[in-house]
């Protein structure tokens, strides 16, 4: 994917719906105080936080000034040349439901093009609950906000774009009435991670690994999103989602098809999206191969911590996944018969995400006539400690035929310094510069839910129950067995 580059950006107002949200508070104050940093923002640029209580600028440049001393990964200063960044921050107060009070945003924000020197050029984030899609969008059109011919309009959506296909088109029909495909930034935060950006490079730049990325040589491929947080009072919205919905149908789906996908034929956006689609057209999964399981009481870190059914704001008699694991396949030329083993889970031992590609044995003749020798593993660990790692034979010294398995690691910290970008960072700054390709395009959702809701209707249909798992481990023990009845573990058992 093309690297970032600072180019000079278009003027620009950003609108933020949702200002005292977590996600806001987290992550997007944190990500533009870093941009400003970087002196990554547009010369000519203003912030509106929309939200629903009633607020002076002042106290909501109070609660930027904490979110950036609670979350940034760099140091709020405080100083003189923060007092800039700090002035670009308004605050409107408005009930996405009033109708009217739109008319008094869009002056607003005009007013402020007056002021700034804008242009009209706005950034729309969404971030609130999905419920408020739909209505937001509709009411900017309704109100001349968007769209607008002498100026360019984008809107940045949050996950979860719909509860399932049918969900997902009602509402992107909806957008698509006040914005273009190509307008829309449907985001998924994993593919502003860094390790994740690289993945294209790391295949098509090497000579080592293209030639045997395919079926000849790759045995199977593992994913692992593991978490060790619960649902962190997020019960609602995860009652009416769960691990499936919440972590396959995007990150982890995504992640899948740039490790499947055919070289593009070039790295522009929309290239490299076709070449997702087809892996996700291609992805096969047989139901007998998905664990569905849930956290009961546990230990994690020494702590104990309730069942998922304890949780605050969920139904103790609840059958919502905590925890996925399946095996699909790729169905196409070249990855016939090569397995991807997935999981994700919450209250697991650690945190960790990484994707590990286990190339074939060498024929027993020689070496391998051992059982218990390692196959090369190629491990991409995307968070935390994000790097790469060949693990690979050799002799171990002094022995005459002793092998140990030896490991050349990259520390992706090495290169960059350990205060990379985050990924709200990339993704900000790339939707101010009008570049998609690390956001999703409508086909690409459309066939994760295609994917996603065979699996749900198969559970509902045939009242799949889940399966609990003690909280601080690695899930239901089925989830073992899968990969196990094939001769394969997971990665770090
Ligand atoms: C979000 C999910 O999309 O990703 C959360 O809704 C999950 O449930 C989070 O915890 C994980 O993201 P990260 O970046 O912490 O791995």
């Amino acid at each position: 994917m093309p690297k970032l580059q600072k180019v000079q950006l278009d003027p620009c107002i950003l609108v933020i719906f949702g200002a005292t949200g977590d996600l806001t508070k987290r992550k997007l104050y944190p990500a533009l105080y870093n941009l400003y940093q970087d002196g990554a923002l547009p010369e000519r640029f203003a912030i509106v936080s929309v939200g629903r209580r009633e607020k002076t600028t002042e106290e909501a440049r109070e609660d930027v000034i904490n979110s950036i001393k609670q979350f940034s990964r760099t140091e709020y200063i405080g100083e003189e040349e923060d007092l800039e960044f700090l002035n670009c921050f308004h605050y409107f107060k408005l009930d996405f439901y009033d109708s009217e009070r739109y008319t008094e945003l869009k002056a607003k924000l005009e007013e402020i093009d007056q002021g700034c020197g804008t242009q009209g050029n706005r950034v729309f984030f969404l971030a609130v609950a999905p419920e408020h899609f739909a209505t937001i969008a509709l009411e900017l059109k309704t109100h001349g906000m968007a769209p607008n011919q002498n100026s360019w309009q984008r809107v940045v959506i949050e996950k979860p774009f719909g509860r399932d296909l049918q969900s997902a088109r009602d509402l992107n029909k909806v957008i698509r009435t006040t914005f273009a495909e190509e307008q829309i930034y449907r985001i998924d935060h994993y593919l502003g991670k860094e390790m994740v950006q690289n993945l294209m490079v790391l295949r098509f730049a090497n000579t080592l690994f293209e030639p045997l990325w395919n079926n000849k040589y790759i045995d199977h491929v593992q994913i692992t999103f593991a978490e060790t947080v619960g649902v962190e009072g997020r019960g609602p919205y995860y009652e009416q989602s769960g691990a499936l919905r919440d972590m396959v149908q995007n990150h982890m789906l995504q992640l899948l098809t740039l490790i499947a996908m055919e070289p593009p034929v070039d790295l522009d956006t929309e290239s490299i999206r076709d070449e997702k689609v087809k892996v996700l057209r291609s992805l096969r999964v047989d139901f007998d191969d998905v664990v569905r399981g849930q956290y009961g009481p546990g230990v994690i870190n020494g702590q104990q911590v309730a069942a998922y059914n304890q949780e605050d704001r969920v139904d103790p008699n609840t059958n919502v996944e905590t925890f996925v694991a399946l095996k699909a396949f790729v169905e196409n030329f070249r990855w016939a018969g090569v397995p991807f083993y997935m999981r994700t889970g919450k209250r697991m031992p650690t945190k960790y995400s990484e994707i590990v590609i286990s190339f074939k044995k060498l024929p027993g003749v020689l070496y391998f006539k051992d059982e218990k020798l390692d196959p090369n593993l190629l491990i991409i660990r995307v968070q935390p400690d994000a790097g790469i790692f060949f693990k690979f034979n050799a002799k171990k010294p002094g022995t005459e035929q002793s092998i140990v398995p030896v490991s050349m690691d990259f520390s992706h910290s090495s290169l960059e310094g350990i205060n990379s970008p985050e990924a709200y960072e990339r993704l900000l700054y790339d939707v101010m510069r009008g570049e998609s390709t690390l956001f999703t395009r409508w086909d690409e959702v459309e066939y994760s839910w295609r994917f996603v809701d065979q699996i749900a209707e198969h559970w509902q249909k045939e009242n799949i129950k889940v399966i609990t798992y003690p909280a601080g481990s690695f899930g239901p023990s089925q989830a073992d067995f899968l990969i196990r009845a094939d001769g394969r573990e997971w990665h770090g058992h």
